[in-house]
């Protein structure tokens, strides 16, 4: 029986160019059922449509990120179990973008035209990140798993009242980021030293100041 043959640098680059064309231009398909699925449609006025709109976009950004994030640290990880952790996570991230592009296609919106932009930018993050060692590597999922968590939170207040189905996605996300984290704690991970935390805090603010209308 013919064994597999190990990837060569060309296989993982052209793997990792798919995946990024996955995550940018492709439609992703969730593993699991859109949590607003049975959560009825109300009509927002058009304030409210764009408001949503734009936090939606946000999110849909978060979760472009969070696949090159991914993938960047799982690219240089050097202990195959974190590889295979942070490629789970990433698949579990999938649904959350697929969820959050179909949420934007509800709204009569678009994904962010700089998501190529935020790709690149997190994946060679992610890739930095890991280079410092498999701790940091973790410690760095924590963080931003924990940022988000606390992002998503701010969303559910900010939303319009009436976009119940927004609603509906971003807190089964809430839940799955927190675990996330508590995950990769419990793998090992180190606590990040300042001034990253806050470095990256600054980060996601631009970014979604920016995701918000662009
Ligand atoms: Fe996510
Ligand atoms: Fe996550």
């Amino acid at each position: 029986m013919p064994t597999a043959r190990a990837f060569d640098p060309l296989d993982r680059l052209l793997i990792e160019a798919q995946r990024a064309l996955d995550s940018i231009a492709g439609r992703p398909e969730a593993s699991r059922p859109n949590p607003a699925a049975d959560t009825a449609e109300v009509v927002l006025d058009e304030p409210e449509r764009r408001h949503a709109a734009g936090l939606m976009r946000i999110n849909h950004v978060g979760e472009v990120c969070a696949q090159a994030l991914y993938s960047g640290q799982a690219a240089v990880a050097r202990d195959p179990a974190t590889r295979a952790d942070l490629l789970a996570a990433a698949a579990e991230e999938t649904d959350h973008l697929a969820w959050c592009a179909d949420r934007l296609r509800e709204l009569n919106s678009r994904p962010s035209l700089l998501n190529p932009l935020w790709y690149a930018g997190s994946f060679a993050i992610g890739a930095l990140a890991g280079l410092r060692g498999d701790g940091w590597n973790l410690g760095f999922v924590v963080e931003t798993e924990r940022q988000v968590e606390a992002h998503l939170g701010e969303h559910l207040e900010t939303l319009p009242g009436a976009d119940l189905r927004s609603r509906a996605i971003l807190r089964v996300m809430k839940d799955d980021e927190a675990r996330h984290a508590d995950h990769a704690e419990q793998a090992g991970a180190k606590p990040l030293p300042q001034p990253v935390p806050s470095i990256m805090a600054v980060a996601s603010k631009l970014m979604k100041a920016v995701a918000y209308r662009l």
